[in-house]
């Protein structure tokens, strides 16, 4: 079988090794994907140790996606303009292939609730790895504008300088309503809240967490109290972003995803 894994910290929760093993039976192939925990300082030997005993593709997440970044050899599609990686693919000749997945996969998200993105404002909350990841395919819908709002003003001064679309948002004060806000930050991971401001929101706008979780995130319970109308968790792009791994690890067809995402669903519950 096929050896594939995730590298993060922390990495026991993830559903990757689920997901994964879906598209392989989806697909008749026989992948072995394994939850690869990594020390905050040993990400690069622990790549390059797992690589060297046969592992033929990989999965990143947090916190490595931007050391990812800068231990590949060759960066393929966006990947090289967002800073951030979340998929390493061996190389024929030796060395590392990375790509990013999630800002396809947050794009086919969207898609797939019926949320289109041309000619819309969206307003995006976060500057760091996340951010950089969906920036490229956000800005390729040709958005109407990507508000980039980050706690710290000057990351989101450098995101939105490299993508013709984006702006930086300083001031609440200084936004029209946006038709989609996308949460990117990691304030829910560590019990942190966001302030949301209430006169952005109505209840056409849509919202979209990056993070998923069986209840609502807690995104998702401010979004409602701040006025906001539907907002998506982010486990169809979770589900949508390994579609599109998998296909760059067996160079096929994307697996389909529709019902493997309501399993998936459904076993949150
Ligand atoms: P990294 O910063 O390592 O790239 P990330 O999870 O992609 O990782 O980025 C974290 C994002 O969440 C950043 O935009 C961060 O804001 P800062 O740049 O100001 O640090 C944001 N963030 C984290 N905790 C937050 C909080 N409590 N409120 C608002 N934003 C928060």
């Amino acid at each position: 079988s096929d050896k594939l894994g995730v590298f993060g910290n922390p990495i026991k929760h993830s559903l990757s090794p689920r997901i994964h093993s879906l598209f392989a039976e989806q697909t008749g192939r026989h992948v072995d994907y394994q939850r690869l925990l990594v020390s905050p300082y040993g990400f690069s030997s622990a790549v390059a140790g797992q690589f060297s005993q046969g592992l033929v593709g990989a999965n990143v997440t947090v916190p490595f996606k931007q050391a990812a970044y800068r231990i590949v050899t060759q960066h393929l599609g966006s990947a090289a303009h967002s800073g951030a990686v979340n998929t390493l693919i061996s190389a024929p000749h030796g060395g590392l292939i990375g790509a990013n997945t999630d800002g396809d996969g947050l794009v086919a998200a969207l898609k797939s609730k019926g949320v289109s993105l041309a000619g819309r404002r969206i307003l995006l909350l976060g500057a760091g790895g996340a951010s950089r990841g969906v920036m490229p395919a956000l800005n390729a819908e040709k958005p109407d504008v990507i508000w980039v709002w980050n706690r710290t003003p000057s990351r989101a001064e450098q995101l939105a300088s490299l993508f013709d679309s984006a702006q930086v948002l300083r001031h609440w004060s200084s936004a029209r309503k946006p038709d989609l806000i996308i949460n990117a930050t990691s304030a829910s991971l560590f019990g942190e809240s966001l302030a949301l401001p209430e006169h952005l929101l109505d209840a056409d706008t849509v919202g979209y967490d990056m993070v998923y979780s069986r209840d609502a995130t807690a995104f998702q319970s401010q979004f409602k109290a701040s006025g906001g109308g539907v907002c998506f968790d982010g486990l169809r792009m979770l589900v949508e972003q390994a579609a599109v791994s998998f296909s760059l690890w067996f160079s096929c067809d994307k697996p389909e995803t529709e019902a493997i995402y309501h399993q998936l669903r459904n076993e949150l519950a």
